[in-house]
């Protein structure tokens, strides 16, 4: 490792460069007035607890940003890295031109709560009911709480515990997609005493 005197900085103007970031499907639409729609989301975030709440940011000029403030329902569609096409696909194209579900070969499913369909072939599915709208500028964040959630059965564990990892999950970072890689730590790891004859 570079000794501390020696790493360098330099200074970059100010701009969103947090990451790695989750690039989600948001589905929204399915009703009369519009065809269920997705759009990819790279600016998503835990924000609570309890209540359990996510928040997405969407440029108003986007097709999905008006069915969403209007319905103020949605579903996060977690890909895994598989799915990195389509979820790309989504992100270019527009609801206002194109049946994305089709063109991207995905299924929609009735959701449990929430108006918008699931995307059946993503391993976890987030319903929201959106709660607030900030005007941030570029953005709107639209401020939701969970109110479902469904995951496939084959990344539950025979202990009842969730494995998202076993479906190969997708980060965005600085314009590239990449797929996540080999488990480094588990929560807490680096206070937790190591077990004896646990070979390293
Ligand atoms: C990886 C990726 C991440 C994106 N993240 C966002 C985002 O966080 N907010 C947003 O408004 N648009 C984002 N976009 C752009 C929209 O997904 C894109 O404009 C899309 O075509 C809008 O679809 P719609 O017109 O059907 O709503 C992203 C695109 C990609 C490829």
């Amino acid at each position: 490792m570079a000794r501390k005197e020696t790493i360098e900085k330099q200074s970059w103007k100010p701009g969103n460069v947090l990451s790695p970031a989750p690039p989600v499907l948001v589905s929204c639409g399915g009703t009369q007035a519009w065809k269920p729609n997705l759009i990819t989301i790279a600016w998503a975030g835990n924000i609570c607890s309890d209540p359990p709440m996510l928040s997405i940011s969407v440029r108003p000029e986007r097709y999905s940003h008006e069915i969403i403030r209007t319905m103020r329902e949605f579903v996060v569609n977690v890909p895994s890295a598989g799915q990195a096409r389509a979820v790309d696909w989504c992100g270019v194209v527009s609801g206002r031109n194109e049946d994305k579900f089709s063109g991207a070969g995905l299924t929609p499913a009735p959701a449990l709560k929430v108006g918008p369909p699931i995307v059946r072939e993503c391993p976890l599915n987030i319903e929201c009911r959106v709660r607030q709208s900030l005007e941030l500028g570029s953005h709107t964040m639209f401020v939701a709480e969970v109110v479902a959630v469904q995951v496939s059965a084959d990344l539950i564990d025979g202990k009842g515990r969730l494995r998202l990892e076993k479906c190969g999950l997708l980060a965005f970072a600085h314009g590239q997609y990449f797929a996540l890689g080999r488990r480094i730590g588990r929560f807490g790891f680096s206070v937790r005493k190591r077990s004896r004859g646990v070979r390293r």
